[in-house]
């Protein structure tokens, strides 16, 4: 390996640790809504702060029309200024698809590492339950955020949208500060 290459990987690196450092994710809020009540709705949905350093995320869809065959989802990245502004990416994946091949897509990819350990979605369709987020916690996502994709500092809201059998079901909003 040549010494400028050996050089520029030495930087890469140093840059990165220093984001990493630098940036601190924290949710601010979650707001889950449902579109068709007669399909599904919330159980709970909520942020818990059990000290200053342990904030997690929890929510419960219930469902009532199972097993669930057809589902896609909708991904969308806002950023706030001036009120939340599309920012990056807005992202529509067929998640029967999605589940019998993760690397099918990328970007569905990074933002499924944020819930895959914390939930109950990890699995091909059909999906005959209810859904759940269990305990999303705050480091996990700094983890994430800071070794996988630096982002600017700011306010932030991913929205989603669960889309069964092409009609739009719920809505999760999470929003979240990066410093
Ligand atoms: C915060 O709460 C968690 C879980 O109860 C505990 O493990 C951790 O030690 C607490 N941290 C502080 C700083 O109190
Ligand atoms: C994302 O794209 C869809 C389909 O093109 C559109 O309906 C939706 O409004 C877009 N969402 C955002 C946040 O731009
Ligand atoms: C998700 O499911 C796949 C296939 O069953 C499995 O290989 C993988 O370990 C699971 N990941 C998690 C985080 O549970």
């Amino acid at each position: 390996m040549c010494v400028k290459y050996k050089y520029l990987i030495f930087l890469f690196s140093l840059i990165y640790s220093i984001l990493e450092i630098s940036s601190k994710f924290e949710f601010t809020n979650v707001e889950c809504k449902s579109l068709d009540k007669n399909f599904a709705d919330f159980e709970y949905c909520y942020i818990k702060s059990v000290n200053r350093s342990y904030k997690y995320l929890s929510l419960k869809a219930n469902v009532f029309k199972k097993p669930i065959t057809k589902l896609k989802v909708n991904g969308a990245l806002f950023k706030r200024l001036n009120g939340y502004r599309p920012f990056m990416y807005n992202v529509t994946v067929d998640a029967c698809r999605f589940m019998d091949n993760k690397n099918s897509n990328p970007v569905a990819g990074y933002f499924f590492d944020f819930i895959k350990l914390n939930s109950n979605i990890n699995h091909s369709c059909p999906y005959t339950h209810d859904f759940i987020v269990d305990k999303l916690s705050i480091d996990e996502v700094n983890h994430r955020i800071t070794n996988v994709l630096p982002f600017p500092e700011g306010a932030y809201m991913v929205e989603t949208h669960w889309i069964a059998y092409d009609i739009d079901r719920v809505v999760v909003k999470v929003y979240g500060t990066l410093s």
